[in-house]
């Protein structure tokens, strides 16, 4: 397994956001975690990603106990997420926020320039490379984003809501930049609340409520789940379309 985390539980005073969360990833899925607003999706990946430490548990990453290491660690390690509210440097362009990203493997400014810009064109950021990153709108808000941790060359992307606020077209697009990152090697994780997104791209899921894992297994399964129809998708949903191809 690449990534394993084991019984992980973040809580605030009394409240626990997660709790006793296991998840198994292997070299080369696509994991998908759905559930409603506030279930503990992005705290869980906080945990997996350094940005908060576990109230207990453990998370094991390509065999190293990563449960207390910070952020920088774990990114150095190959683990690189994105955030739900993008974590852009708005002044800067858009070439020089990859470059920070570029910088953790390529130390020389030209080499990260190149990396940088080598990113830029795989994620479609070419027409505005040298723009602010503030002037950006929804669509390049998200590449950004995801070009940012790309830019790391991670071995694990956990992606939060990378998709969100886009058009019909735009969703494609971004699907297939998914797709394409999955097909460079790179595991993917990723919380979505377009089920189109979880279904289409997703070989696993997890949904989570309260913090708890309440159902895995392959998406047309879990989409089928009682629990899950109560929890997070209603009955009769809009939410769930067919697997397209
Ligand atoms: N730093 C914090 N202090 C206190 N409570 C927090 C903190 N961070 C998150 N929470 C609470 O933990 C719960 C889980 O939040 P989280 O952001 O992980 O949910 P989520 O599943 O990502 O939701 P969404 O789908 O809306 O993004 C929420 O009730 C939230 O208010
Ligand atoms: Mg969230």
């Amino acid at each position: 397994m690449l990534l394993e985390a084991h019984a992980v539980s973040k809580s605030f005073g009394d409240f626990f956001a997660v709790r006793d969360a296991n998840l198994s990833v292997g070299e080369g899925e696509i994991v998908g975690l759905i559930g409603p607003n506030g279930a503990g999706k992005s705290t869980f990946f906080n945990c997996l990603a350094g940005d908060a430490v576990p109230t207990s548990g453990k998370i094991i990453f390509d065999g190293q106990d990563m449960t207390k290491a910070p952020p920088e660690a774990h990114a150095r390690l190959g683990i690189g997420r994105t955030f739900q509210v993008p974590a852009t440097f708005e002044g800067m362009s858009v070439i020089d926020n990859v470059m920070v990203g570029a910088f953790l493997r390529h130390p020389h400014q030209g080499d990260a320039r190149d990396h940088a810009s080598r990113i830029i064109e795989l994620t479609g950021l070419k027409a505005q490379m040298d723009l602010a990153a503030h002037s950006l709108g929804t669509p390049g808000r998200k590449r950004l984003e995801i070009a940012r941790v790309l830019a790391t060359n991670p071995r694990l992307m956990l992606l939060d809501e990378s998709l969100a606020g886009l058009t019909p077209t735009e969703l494609q697009e971004a699907i297939r930049l998914v797709r394409k990152i999955h097909e460079m090697g790179i595991t993917i994780v990723i919380v979505e609340h377009i089920m189109e997104v979880i279904m289409t791209l997703a070989g696993r899921v997890l949904a989570f409520n309260q913090g708890h894992v309440i159902a895995s297994g392959r998406p047309e399964d879990v989409v089928k789940d009682e629990a899950v129809i109560e929890a997070y998708l209603g009955r009769g949903s809009h939410r769930v379309r067919r697997r397209s191809a």
